[in-house]
């Protein structure tokens, strides 16, 4: 998968059908060469020729022609010949910032390592990918770089990252790492990233490269709901299934830069990678800082074969544990049924309704704990309000399991109410500014995770809960974002992301501890929406918003780089309770039904037909739920122009297939659109609505769905005869 031409000191990173080449250069800075369709390894001298540019400074070993402000890099510095963004910045005890960092060793083995405490894709056996790690050094600080690069063999796709150590003798401080960076030639591109806000997260953005920085990023301590750690550079004229696209995401759960700057002479630099406000993390002599991973997919198949390449590989190498292949139960949850308003009788006739339309867990979300009556009171002290739920929660679960379903729980760990018991008895336990007022946000605090009596004080109550009644699934939510970001424990530039390897220690411990529970995670929705969550929690609530049309948007745009196995949707109560639309039944689980599926309203209030259609909704959905687990995602039509959306899955061995079609707005007359269907077997035949049809003549010709009315959906399923 990796080979090295000593002759011409050039790495080659070869993917099933791509390939990513960098190369030592004469004055040993590690050059990046292609990331793109496969090449045979072989010289590539003069392909990237150093041409003399006016105005570029030269090191004054190499002389004229060369700079590396004109030289396509992998890991780039400030301070010296390079004035675009850098990939690494350290502050030398002097206040410089300067590093040349040039080629010192490497070394090429096979498998993956692990990253320590951070998340990261992983192989199950050593020849599944190679690792390439390559030792740049700056002579004049003793500052060394680590990079590592893995090949997948199965995948076009490159995981990223780097450790910075400090081998000299002063303290020095870290002042950005980020995980990837690559220059890309000169060409016609655009910049797809995913952005939004709470409720309306993920939509998709594509505009085209100009001269100058684009990107986006969060300072808000989690990777937010504004904007996704995902971008990709996608090739003008690409569609969904051809062309060209570079997909970057970054395995990161707090604060992040994503952004490509188009330079003077209109090379691309694509760079992804944490970056908090103030960021500063002081490295005494020894010492390492490792950055998180970033993975880099690479498709020739359009922007669908970037998103398959993802899917596959967070699905089956980031995600983890027994759910990570294990079949999702349908749940059921209380939320939007009956926000803070239930007691045991109305929560168990909830599950009940639910359970005979076939739904296998009850959630129990918001609510159950100390002083919970509203949001304003009560975080931070889990214990059960007897009050409301009498003999507590084994009472409940009990109940719930005895009506053959699995029970599941809510909970906000890293928040705290400043009206709870654990605030008045640790009042400086949250993240605060000595001597400043201390923002709220829904009324709350957040928990100084870094420190670690405040993260055992955490660990220890939410496992004392778990342990306490039969709970099998967690929704582990977080509904704020960080300010007033300091600790004691730490200084101040290192606290944002001391937070977030604090949350996945606790992730970490917490996961191992309890196999058997399925994780969902959450921050008002997909607030916190990202590959290295995945790492713990294998499915995340992806909206707030559960309106089936917005969900198209939202859903479609997650997908260009999240499986659908990870997009936690629900069926809810219409009028829809965020945008107050009304869809039929069919339309809000079909689209539910693409996710991890579930419910979220009392099935008691429904009519007798929309609970037929609800449990005919579970039906259909359990006729196919292995195969949207596994199965393949592409999108036939993107809700843009609000007509329509469509999309399918297909098994990986093309023998079944499931088509989904939703109307959103008709119009008059319309012409009936043609569904070019895809990732079918061209020679095999197909069932589909009692008739057998080819594959070629699904994928060339297609079906000819009528546009129906306003929200209605329907969908086909396919099978190989
Ligand atoms: C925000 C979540 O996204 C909702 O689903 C719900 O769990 C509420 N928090 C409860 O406070």
């Amino acid at each position: 998968m990796i080979a090295y031409l000593a002759d011409s000191r050039t790495f080659f990173l070869q993917g099933p059908r791509s390939s990513y080449v960098l190369a030592i250069t004469r004055h040993g800075h590690l050059q990046h060469l292609h990331w793109g369709a496969r090449v045979q390894p072989g010289a590539l001298d003069g392909i990237a020729p150093l041409i003399d540019r006016a105005f570029s400074p030269n090191p004054l070993a190499a002389g004229h022609g060369y700079s590396l402000d004109t030289l396509g890099q992998e890991c780039p510095t400030g301070g010296l010949t390079d004035f675009r963004s850098p990939a690494v910045l350290v502050e030398h005890p002097d206040g410089t910032q300067a590093l040349e960092l040039v080629y010192e060793s490497h070394a090429i083995a096979a498998g993956k390592p692990k990253l320590a405490g951070l998340p990261a894709t992983y192989v199950e056996a050593a020849g599944e990918a190679d690792t390439l790690s390559i030792v740049l050094a700056d002579r004049a600080s003793g500052v060394r770089v680590e990079l590592s690069y893995t090949q997948f063999r199965d995948h076009d796709a490159v995981s990223r990252s780097l450790r910075i150590v400090n081998a000299g003798d002063a303290p020095r401080c870290v002042l950005r790492a980020l995980s990837a960076s690559l220059d890309l030639p000169p060409g016609e591109r655009s910049l797809m990233t995913l952005n939004g806000a709470w409720a309306r997260e993920r939509h998709v953005d594509l505009t085209p490269l100009r001269p100058g920085t684009q990107g986006v990023g969060s300072r808000r301590g989690t990777s937010s709901h504004q904007h996704n750690p995902f971008i990709a550079v996608v090739d003008a004229g690409t569609t969904e299934e051809h062309g060209e696209a570079r997909g970057l995401a970054l395995a990161y759960s707090g604060c992040f830069l994503a952004q490509a700057e188009v330079d003077q002479f209109a090379e691309a630099r694509v760079q992804i990678g944490l970056d908090a406000p103030a960021f500063r993390w002081r490295l005494a002599p020894g010492a390492a800082f490792q950055a998180p991973e970033a993975l880099l997919v690479w498709s020739g198949d359009g922007l669908g074969g970037m998103s398959r390449t993802f899917h596959r590989l967070l699905r089956t190498r980031m995600a983890r544990g027994r759910y990570r292949d294990a079949q999702r139960p349908i749940l059921i949850n209380n939320w939007e049924a009956t926000y803070f308003n239930f007691d045991t009788e109305k929560l168990v006739a909830i599950a009940a309704k639910a359970k005979e339309i076939g739904v296998e867990m009850m959630v129990l979300d918001d609510g159950w704990f100390g002083a919970r009556k509203d949001d304003k009171a009560g975080l931070g002290d889990w214990v059960c309000n007897e009050a409301k739920l009498p003999g507590g929660l084994k009472a409940l679960a009990d109940r719930i399991e005895g009506l053959g379903m699995r029970f599941g729980l809510w909970f906000e760990p890293e928040m705290v109410n400043p009206d709870s018991d654990l605030y008045r008895a640790h009042p400086d336990w949250c993240l605060h500014i000595p001597g400043r007022d201390r923002s709220t946000g829904r009324s709350q605090l957040v928990l100084d995770l870094a420190r670690p009596e405040v993260a055992d004080h955490v660990y220890r109550s939410i496992t004392a809960v778990l342990r306490s009644a039969r709970i099998s699934y967690v929704k582990w939510d977080m509904n704020r974002h960080l300010t007033e970001v300091a600790s004691p424990a730490f200084p101040a530039g290192e606290v944002h992301h001391r937070y977030v390897l604090a949350l996945y220690a606790m992730l970490e411990r917490i996961t191992a501890e309890f196999p058997d529970v399925l994780f969902e995670s959450c921050s008002g929705g997909g607030g916190r929406f990202d590959a290295g969550l995945l790492h713990y929690m294998p499915q995340v609530w992806t909206s707030d918003n559960s309106d089936a049309i917005c969900r198209l948007d939202i859903q479609h745009g997650t997908s260009m780089a999240y499986p659908l196995s990870s997009m936690g949707a629900h069926v809810s109560a219409c009028p829809n309770h965020q945008v107050h639309r009304t869809t039929p039944m069919l339309t809000r689980g079909h689209v539910a039904f693409t996710g991890a599926f579930g419910f979220e309203l009392d099935l008691n209030k429904l009519s007798p037909e929309d609970l037929a259609t609800a449990r005919a909704v579970v039906a259909e959905y359990n006729r196919v739920r292995d195969l949207l687990a596994g199965g393949d995602l592409y999108r036939l039509r993107a809700p843009a122009d609000r007509r329509a959306a469509s999309w399918m899955v297909v098994a990986p061995d093309r023998s079944r297939a499931l088509v989904t079609w939703v109307s959103i707005v008709a119009e008059a007359n319309a012409p009936f659109p043609v569904l070019r269907l895809r990732g079918l077997d061209p020679s095999a035949r197909y069932r589909v609505d009692g008739e057998v049809v080819g594959g070629d003549v699904l994928m060339s010709i297609g079906l000819r769905p009528r546009i129906g009315h306003d929200f209605t959906s329907r969908t086909w399923h396919l099978e190989r005869v």
